[in-house]
């Protein structure tokens, strides 16, 4: 296959671990025999820095004309401490994924075996969790407008809009993910309280009669905060609205251990995008140490579900479990043992899969 692919490497630990994942991306396609060609964007406080912008109109052109993005991290601290910066990182990742139409974030949830022990839960809890979370990722409350505060200052809004198109394509998106899996979806929603909530349940029992091999139920966000905890086994594709998302995403991400090693897809109008779930983790920038995994992953997933070419995921797949069997971890997960540089378990995988 020839294809392009958007470089956005982003701030902080974003090109160190970029170039693990291209080195990845490139052994893959040799294996393959597919010819990929890169282009790199500049995107958050560094596009800041250089123009003034976190999504720079020729860093957007440049994700509109490629097959897929692969995304580092944005944010440094020097916006994130000071509350009067008109411009902001993160600001440039909530357009990008606006202009880009990522409206489905996709997230698995799994556990690696080598790593059970990292976990905070329960050994037997976590052992073989194996879930997707998809969290609706252009609309709700932090795009919903009017947003803001009142003339005195003491009062403040958001808004939470929802149209029934955008919660009909997440949930075909949703329900598609499911059929490909253990063909059970949960819908998760507060629609015990709140509008937008009733509009997700009424149209997501609408549309379960066309999936009728796919079992759907139903969970408050309360209830399903709890659930995933105390039963992460009994989830196996899991539908949200965008703040529900964000936060029950980063509640079942602990499950697996550190923040290092999930990586997340988002599946859009005009390209689809793939990133690993952490930030910028700046105070690791440049020394060599952040995990890569996360970032290494997110290229699994581009080949899986971008590219549908299982294969090779796959084999990126079991490249990152020996290196994990194997010992070859960063200090984040090497539990007091022996620590590795990101490059150097960036270059055992490559290695591996180089075979
Ligand atoms: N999608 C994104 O680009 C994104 C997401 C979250 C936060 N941010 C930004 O990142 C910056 C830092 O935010 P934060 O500290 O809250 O979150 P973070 O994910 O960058 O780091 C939190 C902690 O997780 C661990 N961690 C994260 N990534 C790791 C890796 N690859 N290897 C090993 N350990 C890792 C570290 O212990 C770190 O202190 C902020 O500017 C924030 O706005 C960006």
């Amino acid at each position: 296959m020839k294809l392009n692919i958007a470089v956005l490497a982003g701030d902080g630990i974003g090109p160190e671990i970029m170039k693990q994942a291209l080195q990845v991306t490139q052994a893959v396609c040799r294996k393959f025999g597919h010819e990929f060609s890169y282009k790199e964007g500049i995107t958050g406080a560094a596009a800041i820095d250089a123009v003034g912008d976190p999504y720079p109109a020729e860093t957007h052109e440049l994700c509109m004309q490629s097959d897929a993005v692969l995304f580092g991290a944005v944010g440094d601290p020097k916006y994130d401490n000071n509350p009067n910066a008109k411009v902001r990182p993160e600001q440039g990742l909530l357009r990008m994924r606006k202009q880009l139409g990522l409206y489905g974030n996709i997230r698995p949830v799994m556990t690696f075996p080598s790593l059970i022990h990292k976990s905070p839960l329960r050994a037997d809890l976590v052992e073989g969790a194996d879930f997707v979370c998809i969290r609706e990722l252009t609309g709700g409350l932090y795009f919903g407008r009017p947003q803001g505060r009142s003339e005195d200052g003491d009062t403040a809004y958001d808004t939470c809009i929802y149209t029934r198109e955008e919660i009909e394509r997440v949930l075909h998106l949703a329900y598609k993910f499911a059929g490909q899996r253990r063909k059970k979806l949960t819908v998760v929603d507060k629609a015990n309280v709140l509008a937008s909530s009733r509009l997700w349940r009424q149209v997501a029992q609408e549309i379960a009669p066309q999936y009728p091999d796919i079992v759907t139920d139903y969970l408050f966000v309360d209830n399903a905060a709890m659930r995933i905890i105390q039963w992460p086994k009994s989830f196996d594709v899991l539908v949200t609205e965008n703040l529900f998302g964000d936060i029950l995403t980063d509640e079942a991400s602990v499950i697996t251990g550190s923040l290092g090693l999930l990586p997340s897809a988002s599946m859009g109008l005009h390209t689809s995008l793939f990133e690993p779930i952490h930030g910028s983790y700046p105070q690791a920038a440049g020394k060599d140490i952040a995990n890569p995994v996360a970032m290494i992953l997110s290229v699994a997933l581009m080949f899986e579900y971008g590219f549908n070419l299982q294969e090779e995921g796959a084999l990126i797949r079991q490249a990152v479990n020996a290196s994990l069997e194997a010992g070859i971890v960063t200090e984040d997960i090497a539990n007091g043992g022996k620590s590795y540089r990101t490059s150097e378990v960036g270059n055992w995988i490559t290695e591996y899969i180089s075979k």
